[in-house]
């Protein structure tokens, strides 16, 4: 594994070079550089430099051109308008730059970050004995991807997906279970459609009889005593109920095509046993305080309706713990045991008082200090093609997988129209990672805190800003290359290069900064617009530059060697993204 410096860093460091030889006292100024349209680079850092130096700019600036080599990665250095430095990198440096990515595989030459942390993802997060609704769909999407983008940089990430499998409703399902003992069939005999259908038949057999019947209340009310107090028949028809469920859990992300793995299913209930000791800390620091026999924390700063204050319970007055305990007890797990330097949660934004409250707690009980940081990346809401809040036309929440199912459903009916020589089941598969990327690419596409539009005929669609158009775009740099036969890519920097050869050049170079930006900033639609561009730039570059038919075997070689390049790129930003790339379509 060979790392390669971005042009843009080498440039970079150049000019940086040049201003300090300029200015001793510019030491470590930063020159500002950035892609500009005029030339391959500007710097604007001069301007600042100047009015701190009280020199006129443009002079500065020519005295820094004055410093630099060119002829070599720096091809070209003018300066323009007040005192900016337009840029232009040589032919060759574009060149052996990509050749240097090409030859390190997996990775194009991106570099491992140095001060990786361990980062713990709170993402896909269903309920037992529930749906899952679209609501649980971006957590899962946006929480894969960023685990793709943040390994991708060295970060090591772990996985918690805290399911509600835990609380009050249980007692209600328990206790039908037990006096209507096999009513739920044993997990290892369903599969995920009949195990949710199962849940469904009990959870309203349950509540009928919850609502009808004021002693079975009273016996269900008792069960959850004997839940939280861990009593062994108890927990064994609990237990049913989750296995049940992660059957239904798992079919889903299959559906979704997206691994999940049974370790890092930690919910609620594994906080169970903690909540006490975090309830009985936070009362002995002073933290929480008692009020009207609850267990609460007061916040100065956070207040509700008629400006009164909102108060975080961390116990009921009944004795019972809610949500709030099992994420602090959950904080205390994963900074002390799992040693975290950062929390993320990908959680509704609905939820992000719930966790101000709840971080202000770990921090006043210092389980946050200085060394953790903790984010809840709250998403927006998912809304119909007609921008209302997605419903059925019956006014129901619509069920995850029928809306996956359709997706594929769709995606095939593009896929159909378009393949030649592909067989029905050929047709099917790539049905699946079309029509499932599309679902991906269009929620990661939105920035997250921003509400998205569900439309699958936007989604599914050939042209624009969707999966589909650059799954294609790969497909085709594919078959450019298949058909290339016995002529393999290679580079020959000795060429001179196209302008559209030089700008797909310098977008590719730009990967690794752009999944390091993204990962940083937790935004996955800064690498979906990335790849977008990628796909751009390499479809002008086609139509400008002929590949196979290139002048000479050498300008073949070393286009095909950029549609390979290309290729790598969007498959590696694809991956990170959890969407396929198939080899045809
Ligand atoms: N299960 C919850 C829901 O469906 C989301 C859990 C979010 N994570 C957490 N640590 N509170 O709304």
């Amino acid at each position: 594994m060979a790392s390669v410096t971005s042009l843009s860093d080498s440039v970079q460091q150049h000019l940086a070079s040049a201003l300090s030889a300029t200015r001793p006292e510019a030491a470590g100024a930063d020159p500002l550089l950035r892609r500009s349209d005029r030339a391959d680079y500007q710097a604007n850092g001069i301007l600042a430099l100047a009015k701190r130096a009280k020199a006129n700019p443009r002079e500065l600036a020519a005295e820094v051109v004055a410093q630099i080599t060119t002829g070599g990665l720096i091809e070209d250095v003018e300066v323009s308008g007040p005192g900016f430095l337009n840029i232009t990198v040589g032919d060759r440096a574009i060149t052996e730059n990509l050749a240097a990515r090409y030859t390190d595989g997996e990775r194009l030459g991106v570099p491992l970050k140095e001060d990786a942390g361990v980062t713990v993802v709170d993402y896909a997060q269903p309920n037992v004995a529930k749906e899952m609704h679209v609501g649980h769909l971006r957590s899962a999407v946006i929480g894969d991807a960023l685990r793709g983008m943040l390994d991708f940089t060295g970060e090591r990430t772990i996985g918690r997906h805290h399911i509600g499998d835990w609380g009050t409703q249980f007692g209600m399902l328990i206790q039908y279970l037990f006096e209507h003992p096999g009513e739920l069939a044993p997990a290892e005999d369903v599969d995920g459609e009949q195990a949710m259908s199962n849940l469904n038949r009990v959870y309203k057999a349950s509540r009928a009889v919850f609502d009808a019947d004021e002693e079975f209340k009273e016996r269900a009310r008792k069960r959850v005593v004997a839940l939280q107090s861990g009593d062994k028949e108890t927990l064994e028809l609990w237990q049913q109920f989750v296995d049940e469920s992660k059957v239904y859990f798992y079919s889903v992300f299959e559906k979704l095509d997206m691994e999940i793995r049974d370790d890092e299913i930690v919910g609620e209930s594994a906080y169970n046993e903690g909540m006490p000791e975090t309830a009985r800390l936070l009362e002995e620091m002073g933290v929480a305080v008692r009020s009207e026999g609850a267990l609460v924390v007061f916040f100065d700063e956070i207040r509700g309706k008629d400006d009164q204050p909102v108060p975080l319970i961390v116990q009921k007055a009944d004795g019972g713990f809610g949500y709030a305990a099992s994420d602090l007890t959950a904080i205390r797990n994963r900074v002390q045991d799992l040693d975290a330097t950062t929390l993320l949660y990908v959680v509704d934004v609905r939820q992000s008082l719930h966790f101000r409250m709840v971080f202000e707690t770990a921090r006043r009980a210092g389980w946050l200090n200085d060394g953790v940081t903790a984010h809840n990346m709250g998403y927006g809401t998912v809304l119909g093609a007609d921008g209302k809040p997605f419903k059925t036309r019956a006014g129901e929440t619509v069920r995850l997988e029928d809306l996956l199912d359709e997706a594929v459903q769709r995606a095939a009916e593009v896929v159909r129209e378009k393949a030649r020589d592909l067989t029905e089941d050929e047709i099917q598969e790539r049905a699946a990672q079309v029509g499932i990327g599309a679902v991906k690419y269009a929620d990661l596409s939105t920035s997250p805190s921003r509400d998205y539009k569900f439309d699958l005929d936007q989604m599914v669609s050939l042209n624009g800003d969707t999966s589909v158009y650059l799954q294609y775009a790969y497909a085709r740099i594919r078959s450019i290359l298949r058909k290339a036969g016995e002529v393999a890519p290679a580079a020959h920097p000795e060429l001179e290069l196209h302008a559209a050869e030089r700008a797909l050049g310098l977008h590719l170079d730009a990967f690794g900064d752009t999944v390091f930006e993204a990962a940083a900033e937790y935004a996955p639609h800064k690498l979906t617009a990335y790849l977008y561009q990628a796909a751009s730039l390499f479809t002008s570059f086609y139509d400008k530059c002929p590949v196979l038919k290139a002048e000479t075997p050498q300008q073949v070689e070393n286009r095909l060697f950029l549609c390979d390049v290309t290729a790598r790129t969007l498959h590696r930003g694809m991956a990170l993204l959890g969407i396929r790339t198939p080899e045809r379509l």
